[in-house]
């Protein structure tokens, strides 16, 4: 019934919004109001945050679910309604999404987890509890570049399993298919910024691959959750990359035009991945996880899926994405 109600409205919401195109007269942000809320979950990291900020600047509202409501000053101020629960707890997380008509979701891994696959599959079967408690119409996930495969590619497992929680529902899906955050190599550029040296578990150094700054992901979500779900077909499989691919070579161009020196990468022996991870402060579980990721990376197995034509583009390019991490980098 909700569905069927939410399905409709989403239909008159279309011809307002075709109206408005077609004569300038009538706001259809003002008519969104009112009948439809999105919940976006992880709404204070970066793709949330923008997904929620992109939301409420067309009008269109948005309840921010948040673990710790101390962070939810800025959400509250775009107007959007706060709802406090933590991933793995699905009755509070049912009561935050209950009566949205679509929902947001992230499942984040903690690299820190003693066991970080089997609390990735907590929090993976919480959130599925919970859109099935409230029959949550229609969900965008944000999943990752190879979550078609079903073996042998480390953190990428847990999105493979996570979509697969998620074609059990009734609800209509779309897969927002994430390339590597470029937001990811901060945690590398402090070696650089020490040795003058890029370790890059890229290999060669002049393979390319792609990346995405998390706030295209949040801002390209937006746009998929403003377009009707039922004109697809479910799930529909969206990937997301940057302008460009890079190689760790032109990563290492930029990081040195960055600190002003050059900076050479290098293949990081596989041999030292374990003891550089651990050292990096990553659990012995979530280090092996990202091995067996990057052996799959440079097996050329992570890539758009073949026949999965939906492709989109974020505009950030990697100079960009970096440059206002630099001053925490450099402390
Ligand atoms: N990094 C990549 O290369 C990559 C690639 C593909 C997909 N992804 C996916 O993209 C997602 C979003 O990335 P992002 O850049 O927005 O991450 P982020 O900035 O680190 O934000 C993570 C968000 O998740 C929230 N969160 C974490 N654990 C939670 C819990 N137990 N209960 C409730 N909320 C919790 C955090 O809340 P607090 O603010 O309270 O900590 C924060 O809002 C990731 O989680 C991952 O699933 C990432």
């Amino acid at each position: 019934m909700k569905k069927m109600f939410c399905t409709i409205m989403h239909g008159i919401g279309r011809v307002y919004e075709t109206l408005r195109f077609g004569s300038g007269i009538l706001h259809w942000v003002t008519f969104w109001e009112g009948i439809k809320v999105f919940a976006i979950l992880g709404a204070t990291g970066k793709v949330g945050q923008t997904t929620a900020t992109a939301l409420r600047e067309v009008g269109v509202p948005v309840r921010a679910v948040v673990r710790d409501r101390s962070k939810a000053n800025q959400l509250a101020a775009l107007g959007c309604e706060i709802a406090i629960a933590d991933l793995q707890d699905a009755p509070a997380l049912a009561r935050a999404i209950d009566g949205t008509c679509a929902v947001q979701i992230i499942c984040p891994v903690c690299a820190q987890g003693a066991n970080a696959s089997k609390e990735m599959g907590r929090s993976i079967e919480s959130i599925g509890k919970a859109l099935e408690a409230v029959q949550a119409p229609a969900v965008l996930a944000i999943s990752d570049y190879g979550a078609e495969l079903d073996s042998g590619t480390g953190v990428t497992m847990l999105f493979h399993a996570l979509e697969e929680r998620l074609r059990r529902m009734a609800s209509r899906l779309i897969f927002l298919r994430s390339a590597e955050h470029m937001e990811n190599w901060s945690r590398v550029i402090k070696v650089a910024v020490q040795t003058s040296a890029l370790p890059s578990l890229h290999h060669p150094l002049t393979k390319l691959f792609p990346m995405v700054s998390a706030f295209d992901v949040g801002a390209i979500a937006a746009r998929l959750l403003l377009s009707p779900f039922e004109d697809h077909v479910s799930p529909r499989i969206v990937h997301v990359e940057g302008p460009r691919r890079y190689t760790p070579l032109d990563v290492a161009g930029v990081v040195g035009a960055l600190l002003g020196r050059k900076i050479s990468a290098y293949e990081l022996p596989r041999t030292d991945w374990s003891a550089t991870l651990r050292l990096g402060g990553l659990s012995e579980s979530y280090t092996q996880l990202v091995i067996d990721l990057y052996d799959a990376h440079n097996a050329g197995r992570i890539d758009v899926q073949p026949g999965v034509d939906e492709t989109c583009y974020g505009k950030t390019e990697f100079l960009d994405a970096l440059k206002p991490l630099m001053p925490s980098v450099l402390g």
